[in-house]
């Protein structure tokens, strides 16, 4: 099964997906740009700017960065992709590499839940677990739950200003796709304004609607 998330930021779709793990395989296109930054892959510079400033990185180079995923799925395997697509020339993109078999939901979260959310939110600097200060924080404090590392670090595009900008950009370019696959009746809405756990009850009820 092939799952796409779409939301918007910080609607707790990388939350929801890794409670998915390991019976699904996550592809997140955040996680896979943050990765090239780190290790100063093929236009490290270029991603990081548009990143930084809260813009969807260009087309070419998402399209490069999917294309090898996209050629490897397999139908048969339980997939997530999370944050992508996230236009309709993304999905145009993902249609024509012939992924037309998948469950599209939608993260349905209000405007000051994830503000606050972002506002809080923490990342172990070694595994890349996502904390929140206000809902969700190690076990220990301070000791990550997964790694054991005790460094943390901010998101650098959760500043107020990169945020308002994601936000635009999602009113503009990704919610469009909401109609897009309603169209094809592929289309379930979570409430996300819920507690984790309880989305999470919702996701799996989705799931076995299936
Ligand atoms: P990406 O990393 O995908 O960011 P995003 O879509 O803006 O989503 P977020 O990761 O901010 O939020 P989320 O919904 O995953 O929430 P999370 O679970 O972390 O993309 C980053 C950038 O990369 C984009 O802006 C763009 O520049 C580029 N990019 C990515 N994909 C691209 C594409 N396809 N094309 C072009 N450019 C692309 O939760 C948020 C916080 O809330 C966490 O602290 C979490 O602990 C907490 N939380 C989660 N759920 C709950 C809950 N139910 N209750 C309380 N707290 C919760």
């Amino acid at each position: 099964m092939i799952l796409v998330f779409i939301g918007p930021p910080g609607s707790g779709k990388g939350t929801q997906a890794s409670l998915l793990t390991p019976e699904f395989k996550v592809i997140s296109v955040g996680d896979l740009l943050r990765t090239i930054i780190e290790h100063n892959g093929e236009g490290a510079e270029v991603i990081k700017d548009f990143i930084n400033s809260g813009k969807l990185v260009p087309i070419d180079i998402i399209n490069q960065l999917m294309q090898n995923y996209l050629k490897s799925l397999d139908i048969s395997q339980n997939v997530i992709l999370d944050g992508y697509p996230r236009n309709i020339e993304q999905a145009l993109f993902l249609e024509k590499n012939c992924i037309n078999n998948f469950k599209v939901l939608f993260f349905d979260i209000s405007n000051n839940v994830l503000l606050q959310r972002l506002k809080g939110r923490f990342i172990c600097s070694n595994c890349k677990k996502v904390y929140n200060h206000h809902y969700y924080v190690p076990k220990v404090l301070g000791i990550c739950d997964i790694c054991s590392g005790n460094k943390f670090e901010n998101r650098a595009d959760d500043q107020i200003d990169v945020i308002q900008n994601r936000l635009n950009l999602y009113r503009l370019e990704t919610a469009p796709l909401i109609d897009f696959y309603k169209k094809n009746n592929k289309v379930s809405f979570i409430n996300s304004n819920q507690p984790i756990d309880k989305v999470f009850e919702d996701v799996k009820k989705v799931l076995r609607s299936y």
